[in-house]
């Protein structure tokens, strides 16, 4: 099978290009690199089983005539590729709506043009600023004002979910849309605001972990190898077609309580420091504190269940860096 991964050299793209690989299937890259980086690609992209099976164009999704032969040429599409993080947003807001609404509607529209199916990376910021748990695929959505730019990723997010599902029902496209909830594991960076490298970084460099806000807010992680099982058994399940899914981790934590942990698991002499939101992100940013997502759906339908227990995601993660700093 030919598989195109748009944003393929980004974090979870890089991911599920290596196991498509390992499945013996031929995998097709897109990234524009602009946050993504050739490095995610190393541990496959000269080994020599895979070397002759995985294809990589550096472009932009928006540019028309490379996404009509790779989506031509490949049978399925997973499409990844977007303006992701808090500070990629708030700093380059236009870029990033344009990139979210206009690259997946192309991606949409000629997955559509040669009956591709594909799976579309949505997140958990579409349900806005809930405070219950669990949140489930129907409740209903609460943003803040259109001046608080932080809600522009969520609201292009959920016009590409509209979008997927348009298609879905008025041309029959074989769409999947998946939330993902907080995604970890080694080769994410935190330079655009993701929380776990940054505070991994911070702990082995012995300088502060910065919190943003008091630290009480409370998210979960899932593995980046769980999120990739999930999304090739939904690439698989008909039944999985026109319908929408949380992708998460179940065991929930406080930002300041996971600080602590990292300290202690790199014995760090590190001290944890509290920054407001509005010094960070100035001050059209308001914050999600709770983030919780229900998974019966998903289970019901491929059996999905997040594998990998925080304190092991965490241990591998602080592996995979101090490697690096070798
Ligand atoms: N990691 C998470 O916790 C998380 C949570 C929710 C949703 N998601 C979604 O999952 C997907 C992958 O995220 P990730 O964490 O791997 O982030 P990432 O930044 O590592 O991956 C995104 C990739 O898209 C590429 N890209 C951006 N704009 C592009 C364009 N115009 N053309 C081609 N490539 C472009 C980037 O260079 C990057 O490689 C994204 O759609 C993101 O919104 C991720």
């Amino acid at each position: 099978m030919k598989v195109l991964i748009t944003g393929g050299a980004g974090f979870i793209g890089s991911h599920l290009a290596e196991a498509y690989l390992e499945r013996g299937d031929d995998v097709y890259i897109i990234d524009d690199l602009s946050t993504g980086s050739m490095d995610n690609l190393k541990t496959f992209l000269h080994e020599p089983r895979f070397s002759d099976r995985v294809f990589v164009t550096i472009d932009t999704i928006l540019n028309h005539d490379i996404m009509l032969e790779l989506t031509g040429t490949c049978d399925v599409v997973f499409h990844l590729a977007a303006a992701v993080g808090v500070r990629t947003i708030l700093e380059k807001p236009l870029e990033s709506i344009r990139t979210n609404i206009q690259g997946t509607e192309k991606v949409l529209e000629l997955c559509n043009k040669f009956k591709k199916r594909v799976l579309i990376a949505s997140t958990s910021e579409v349900y806005g600023k809930h405070l219950h748990a669990p949140l489930v695929e129907t409740d209903n959505i609460i943003y803040g004002p259109s001046s608080k730019f932080r809600w522009s990723y969520a609201a292009s997010k959920l016009m590409d979910e509209f979008t997927a599902l348009a298609y879905y029902r008025t041309n029959g496209l074989k769409a999947v849309v998946t939330r993902l909830f907080n995604t970890v594991g080694p080769r994410q960076t935190g330079a655009y605001g993701m929380v776990i490298p940054r505070f991994v970084d911070q702990a082995l460099a012995g300088v502060p972990l910065t919190i943003y806000g008091d630290g009480s807010q409370t998210r979960t992680f899932t593995y980046v190898k769980d999120v990739v099982k999930a999304f090739t058994l939904l690439m698989e399940t008909d039944a999985a077609v026109g319908e929408v899914f949380n992708v998460g981790g179940v065991e929930e934590i406080t930002i300041r309580a996971l600080a602590e942990k990292i300290i202690a698991m790199t014995g760090s002499a590190s001290v944890i420091e509290f920054i407001p939101y509005e010094k960070a992100f100035g001050k059209d940013f308001e914050d999600m504190m709770r983030r919780v997502p229900g998974m019966e759906k998903i289970r019901n339908i491929i059996g999905y269940e997040p594998e990998t227990p925080l304190d092991e995601i965490l241990r591998r993660i602080i592996n995979a860096k101090k490697e690096t700093l070798s």
